[in-house]
């Protein structure tokens, strides 16, 4: 047993290094969407866990827990992740000095394109003027198309299949709340003039939830 278990560790723990290229500093924070660190810790507001490889704890938390917004994982049994709710933000992140361990958050993580840009994960609350049946790539264009529209959020709930709501009266990305789980919301914004920004923004200290009336899942 103890063998089994140290064995599991150290596969494990060489399946994170390799993955995660674990050599930079706490609280260094990667990656895009799943933004993440090594030997850190959110405490509390636990929601499940699971007995998983740890490269697999952003996308059982983005896509599969309805409540999931961030996630600690420890070698515990061999590699566990665990599932928290709620509002979070990285400086609530403490060191945990546990090797192999580390810690994650969901973030809103925009796309620019010429002329507007997008997120999964997110929606905007109100301003709805229209909704219509489209596919996913279209919603963006349609608004595109539309003088009165500033911004939009599509879904694509069981049942209802993709809908693209198309919003007036404008919005910025700190106005943007995520959506995590699976509740398959994309929000985009059209840019005014030029685009705020080049690169890439993510967006950690949005109010989540507080506002989240969505649409989509009700
Ligand atoms: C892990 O999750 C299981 C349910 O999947 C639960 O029964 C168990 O108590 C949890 N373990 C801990 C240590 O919280």
């Amino acid at each position: 047993m103890e063998c089994t278990i140290s064995w599991l560790t150290f596969y494990f723990t060489i399946l994170f290094y390799t993955i995660f290229d674990v050599t930079t500093a706490q609280n260094n924070w990667k990656g895009n969407e799943v933004r993440w660190s090594k030997n850190c810790d959110f405490p509390g507001n636990n929601i499940g866990n699971q007995t998983i490889g740890g490269e697999h704890c952003g996308t059982i938390c983005q896509n599969t827990l309805a409540e999931c917004t961030h996630f600690t994982f420890t070698l515990f049994q061999g590699g566990t992740c665990w599932f928290k709710s709620g509002p979070v933000s990285p400086v609530q992140a403490i060191p945990l000095l546990s090797p192999g361990s580390v810690c994650g958050f969901l973030t809103i993580s925009w796309v620019h394109e010429i002329g507007l840009s997008w997120s999964h994960h997110c929606t905007f609350p109100g301003g709805d003027f229209e909704n219509q049946p489209s596919p996913g790539a279209l919603c963006g264009p349609m608004c595109m198309d539309n003088p009165q529209c500033t911004h939009f959020v599509w879904t694509n709930v069981e049942g209802q299949g993709g809908i693209c709501w198309m919003k007036s009266g404008g919005a910025t990305r700190e106005s943007a709340i995520l959506t995590p789980g699976a509740r398959g919301a994309v929000c985009g914004f059209r840019h005014n003039r030029s685009p705020n920004g080049g690169v890439p923004i993510v967006t950690s200290s949005t109010p989540w939830f507080d506002t989240d009336t969505c649409e989509c899942v009700c």
